[in-house]
């Protein structure tokens, strides 16, 4: 920017460093909005999801209902499926707000006693349904016990999206979830047998809106579920890297603190 010769040094330095501010906060006010419109995005997919299966199982109620098929116990189990599912719906979208919390640098983690195995062991078991349907197989590898102090609903975000990745682009086949102690450090690991992610790939699927599917790929997903993990390990001051693994397929190790800084008394 020119000034005028007879305009005193002391003002023109004013005047730029005022240019100056308000460019730094146009670059602010760009990134806020496109972080804003990440989220809803985010939001929207993290949201519609798990409410296919909800409706699914509110329809196949209401039709058995209307036809009399059903007894009373039988009604019963199927309202307390849709309830799990319900309260699995409101925990994703919990996990959902603290994301949007990270983006904005307002998260706090809840770090809360929790048995690492156990958490292994329950997030299995409610991909039990889906997993049959793709027919992959699980093979849980924890010790009995694996206690520590993690915020318990990332993690199972965490393992949720590592799972799910799994099922979807590795169908028919094994998966295993792991999870080992290393003393003050503790690994989690999803490993299946599908086509594995190329070198070039494995670097920018963490990023928002990153796929690396072909162009004729059929099966859905918006490429945010990884970010979200990754926002989630990095948050827990872990970190998360994907492999090939040996025999074909892929793995991926998210390390963690057993017991954060925070909760080090
Ligand atoms: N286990 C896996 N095997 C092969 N490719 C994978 C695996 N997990 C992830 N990918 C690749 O990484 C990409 C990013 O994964 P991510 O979970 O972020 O998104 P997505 O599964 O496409 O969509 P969503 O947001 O619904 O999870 C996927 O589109 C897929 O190409
Ligand atoms: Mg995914």
């Amino acid at each position: 920017m020119s000034f005028p010769e007879d305009r005193p040094p002391e003002a023109a330095n004013t005047a730029e460093a005022a240019l100056e501010e308000l460019r730094r906060q146009n670059a602010e006010l760009i990134e806020a909005v496109a972080a804003r419109d990440t989220f809803i995005a985010v939001a929207a997919h993290e949201l519609r999801n798990p409410m296919t299966p909800i409706v699914g199982q509110i329809d196949l109620l209401l039709a058995a209902l209307q036809a009399g098929r059903y007894s009373s116990g039988q009604v019963e189990h199927r309202v307390r499926r849709i309830r799990r599912a319900m309260d699995h719906f409101i925990k994703r979208a919990g996990t959902l707000l603290d994301v949007s919390r990270i983006t904005s640098g307002r998260f706090q983690l809840a770090l809360a006693p929790c048995d690492l195995s156990d958490l292994v062991r329950e997030t299995v078991e409610t991909f039990t349904e889906t997993a049959r349907y793709s027919g992959c197989s699980f093979r849980i590898e924890v010790p009995e016990s694996l206690p520590g102090a993690w915020d318990r609903l990332a993690l199972e975000q965490i393992l949720d999206n590592l799972i799910s990745n799994a099922i979807k682009y590795a169908p028919s086949r094994p998966v295993t979830v792991s999870a080992e102690d290393f003393g003050s450090l503790v690994r989690l690991r999803v490993r299946d047998y599908g086509p594995g992610i190329s070198a070039g790939d494995r670097a920018r699927i963490f990023e928002r809106f990153e796929r690396a599917v072909g162009a004729n790929e059929r099966r859905s997903g918006f490429g945010v579920g990884l970010w979200v993990v990754g926002q989630l390990v990095a948050a827990m001051e872990g970190t998360i890297v994907v492999n090939d693994a040996q025999g074909g397929g892929s793995v991926f190790t998210v390390t963690l603190p057993r017991y954060s800084e925070t909760n080090r008394s």
